[in-house]
């Protein structure tokens, strides 16, 4: 089976990439990607490339090669689906704020308002992809669905979770350790619609790399995995805390262990707590999943790995407090990045929300400078949390375009975001401009120390002894 049209419902982080790469590595597939959100869109066909919504190191470039060519974005979702043989799902999947499940269980509201919408415009039949992360099983409710409110269309449902980091997103897509598709394979339908998933990604991809599986291995996969990397920080950030009370390094205990070939040396890096839009997210809902079970020992087994990583993200915050001579009142604190992890412009759970927000509790004045976070952005972030009124968000905080304006007069700086820009700043002139004792609370063991404390900061960092 050849496809000639795949509609992509949902253009953001995941879709918007993704599509774009399929489009540049398959140019005899038309891809079109849909989104409710207008403003999304219109930014993806900005004339200017550099406005797309996203950043991503390379994403632009793609995007200029198949954009107008076979590449298209639009808010015309009904005729998208029309049009396409294969149609990905790549909306959001949040946790759930409200009702069962509050706080934990994946809220699939959009994913079932897709397979509806799908189901009553369908005419021709369609290959219908889980992009997005869900719940193992998920792929039987949007079958029921298909199947019992269509028109007589038949449908294949496949799951092909996507494994891409953001930062970068290219990168993974053009050369991904491994694309998973799991579909049915018990059936002539099931298989040709599962090859000819495969047909698209071996345009660019050696056939070892495309793993296919049943649909139900490769949705808990995808919760696998984001389970295991996350455990991995929480892990060594667990072990960060007793290095700081022993007088161990971190960076050597990450080194040591991970050239243990069984260990591995990635994901081994201490910092301030891990964010984005996924890890908790994902974690959560995979606790949810296994004490819907009653599995409760493998709930709470996983559910720790969350609860580490806001003890870190709390004791950072606690450890400038006490190292301020316990008390930031009134007191000017500097940070160095807001997005959750460098080459991005994503917050979603970044760590440093939630240090600020614990920061302005103890009624610090913080500012903030960040290379590619928007004000618009970080007002919402704080916002959001209900901490506070917006006007008081507005008055104790403030975004700064200049990193050095950021840090004048400032009694302590924290570094949440591993820019690169940050190494490579004239720390003599932040020194000079700051209050003293001048602080650098280094909450990405992203600088160097001792060339710090040579021109007279006072430093901590995550993990390394004090
Ligand atoms: P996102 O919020 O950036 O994008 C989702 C888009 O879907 C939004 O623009 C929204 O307007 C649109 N949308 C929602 N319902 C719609 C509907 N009914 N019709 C049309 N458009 C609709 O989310 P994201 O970060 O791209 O994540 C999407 C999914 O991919 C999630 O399940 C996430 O867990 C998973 N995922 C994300 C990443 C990542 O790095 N962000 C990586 C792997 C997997
Ligand atoms: C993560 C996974 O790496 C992707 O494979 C997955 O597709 C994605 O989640 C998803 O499902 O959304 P992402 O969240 O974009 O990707 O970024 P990561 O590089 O995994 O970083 C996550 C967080 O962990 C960041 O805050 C990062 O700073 C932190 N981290 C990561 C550490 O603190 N230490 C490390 O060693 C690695």
């Amino acid at each position: 089976m050849k496809i000639k049209n795949i509609c992509c419902i949902g253009a953001g982080y995941v879709g918007g990439p993704t599509m774009a790469v399929i489009a540049q590595k398959c140019p005899e597939i038309n891809v079109t990607v849909v989104d409710l959100n207008e403003k999304r869109i219109a930014a993806w066909n900005d004339d200017n490339v550099e406005n797309i919504p996203i950043y991503e190191p390379g994403l632009s470039e793609v995007v200029k090669d198949a954009r107008g060519r076979n590449l298209f974005f639009s808010t015309d979702v009904d005729a998208a689906i029309d049009k396409a043989e294969m149609i990905f799902i790549s909306v959001n999947t949040p946790t759930k704020t409200y009702g069962i499940g509050k706080g934990m269980a994946a809220d699939l509201k959009w994913i079932e308002l897709c397979a509806r919408q799908i189901a009553r415009v369908a005419t021709t039949d369609k290959i219908v992809i889980e992009k997005s992360t869900l719940p193992v099983r998920t792929a039987a409710a949007l079958k029921d669905i298909l199947d019992h409110t269509g028109n007589g269309v038949k449908y294949q449902i496949l799951s092909n979770p996507e494994f891409l980091a953001e930062g970068t997103a290219v990168e993974d897509l053009h050369a991904p350790d491994r694309v998973l598709i799991g579909g049915d394979r018990e059936t002539a339908e099931g298989k040709t619609a599962m090859q000819a998933l495969v047909d698209v990604y071996a345009h660019w991809l050696p056939k070892e790399r495309i793993l296919t599986t049943n649909v139900w291995s490769s949705e808990l996969s995808k919760l696998t995995a984001n389970a295991f990397l996350a455990q991995r920080v929480s892990s060594i950030n667990a072990m960060s805390e007793l290095c700081e009370h022993t007088g161990a390094d971190v960076n050597e205990i990450s080194k040591a262990i991970g050239m243990d070939s069984r260990i591995g040396s990635k994901f081994l890096k201490a910092s301030v707590g891990f964010g984005g839009s996924c890890f908790q997210k994902d974690i959560l809902n995979l606790v949810y999943i296994a004490k819907s079970f009653g599995l409760n020992e493998v709930a709470d087994y996983w559910e720790q790995v969350i609860i580490m990583n806001d003890y870190q993200k709390r004791r950072f915050a606690a450890n400038i407090v006490k190292t301020l001579f316990n008390t930031v009142s009134g007191k000017k604190i500097a940070f160095l990045g807001w997005a959750f992890k460098k080459d991005t412009n994503d917050t979603r759970e970044s760590a440093a929300i939630y240090v600020a927000d614990y920061l302005l509790n103890e009624q610090a004045e913080v500012e903030v400078y960040d290379p590619k976070v928007t004000e618009e952005q970080i007002y919402a972030d704080l916002d959001y949390l209900g901490s506070r009124s917006e006007e008081e968000n507005r008055r104790l905080l403030k975004v700064i375009k200049d990193p050095y304006e950021v840090c004048k007069e400032a009694h302590g700086i924290a570094v949440l975001t591993e820019w690169d820009e940050f190494k490579t700043y004239d720390w003599q002139r932040i020194y000079d401009c700051m209050l003293k004792p001048a602080f650098v609370f280094d909450g990405r063991n992203l600088l160097d120390l001792q060339k710090l404390a040579k021109i007279g900061f006072s430093t901590a960092a995550v993990g390394r002894p004090i």
